[in-house]
């Protein structure tokens, strides 16, 4: 008998056929997700759970789904929405997708910084809005890259490839990691050093760490406070790395001159929010990996993860080993 998985999106057919193949399927068929309580029922009996950043899973969907549920396989490589110690204590393996992400997502974080500090958006509605007459030479003013000081707050994967396209922009890097080495900052010519240095040097910050307990809120009144008002903050990892009642504030007071957000807190951004009323702010719907080829890979890495765990086998992408 084949084991008995729950996908909770319709993924990438590179992923979805491997696990129709190798799992008795029952795949959520809608674009928006399944509601808690939902996943919560059709988890139950099941060996295997591939899922998104969408989905909370946690100790009691884990207990629901019952002492069978050998693997939670994540199709991302952030996965604060799942319960990681509730998984370990039940001994649940868990998967994520590292690495095929790193490209397109610090391509978008570039995309972003580009956009906001040359003021691509507002160019745009400047024309559709009939208010180009003429080139004018004081009109839609952006800042530099070149010689600018671009703060990588994060220096893993994604930042230190955010670090690549930086040099070729010519910035001067500045990072904040704690568990970067000098000497691995140094090859992707970014020098290490203190949160508030970076903030308080920065014509550019952008954010590359995992939301956890301690980089909950890390940007916050305060901390927008040590930046310099003509600073841009771009965050591509989760919304919640950012106090977003905060940044609000700080963009309509000019503490900080603009923002290009992919993440936002919460997800979905709701249409009515008074942060999208704002000029100098950049907001997408968490696209950083939305590349066809990117999200093929992740969904074929999300579905060998789920198909080595149902089988008992090591996963080859776990978040522990
Ligand atoms: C991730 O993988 O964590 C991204 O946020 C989704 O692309």
């Amino acid at each position: 008998m084949l084991p008995s998985v729950f996908v909770s999106r319709i993924i990438p057919d590179a992923g979805l056929d491997r696990v129709k193949a190798a799992c008795a399927a029952d795949i959520w068929p809608d674009d928006m997700p399944p509601a808690y309580d939902v996943l919560v029922q059709r988890v139950r009996g099941k060996d295997g759970l591939l899922c998104t950043l969408n989905d909370r899973i946690d100790a009691a969907l884990m207990d629901a789904a019952g002492g069978q549920l050998k693997v939670i396989s994540q199709m991302a490589v952030g996965y604060d929405n799942i319960d990681v110690n509730a998984a370990r204590e039940r001994g649940i393996q868990i998967g994520n997708t590292p690495g095929v992400l790193t490209d397109a997502t610090a391509d978008l974080a570039f995309a972003l910084l580009l956009a906001a500090a040359r003021r691509i958006v507002e160019g745009v509605e400047y024309i559709k809005t009939g208010q180009w007459k003429t080139w004018l030479p004081k009109v839609l003013l952006g800042g530099d890259l070149s010689g600018a000081t671009l703060g990588i707050v994060g220096l893993g994967r994604i930042g230190k490839a955010v670090a690549r396209r930086a040099s070729g922009f010519d910035m001067r890097i500045l990072a904040h990691s704690p568990r970067c080495t000098p000497e691995a900052a140094a090859q992707v010519n970014a020098e290490l050093t203190s949160l508030e240095r970076l903030l308080h040097e920065s014509d550019y910050v952008t954010l590359h760490v995992p939301l956890n307990v301690q980089t909950r809120h890390l940007i916050n009144r305060e901390t927008l406070a040590l930046m310099k008002p003509s600073a841009i903050l771009v965050n591509t990892t989760r919304g919640p790395v950012v106090d977003q009642r905060a940044l609000y504030d700080a963009l309509r007071a000019g503490v900080i001159a603009g923002a290009a957000l992919d993440v936002t807190d919460p997800e979905p951004l709701p249409a009515d929010d008074p942060i999208l009323q704002l000029p100098n702010v950049i907001i997408v719907p968490h696209i950083g990996s939305a590349s066809q080829r990117t999200r093929d890979r992740m969904a074929t890495m999300a579905a060998e993860n789920l198909i080595a765990g149902v089988n008992g086998q090591p996963l080859p992408n776990p978040v522990w080993t």
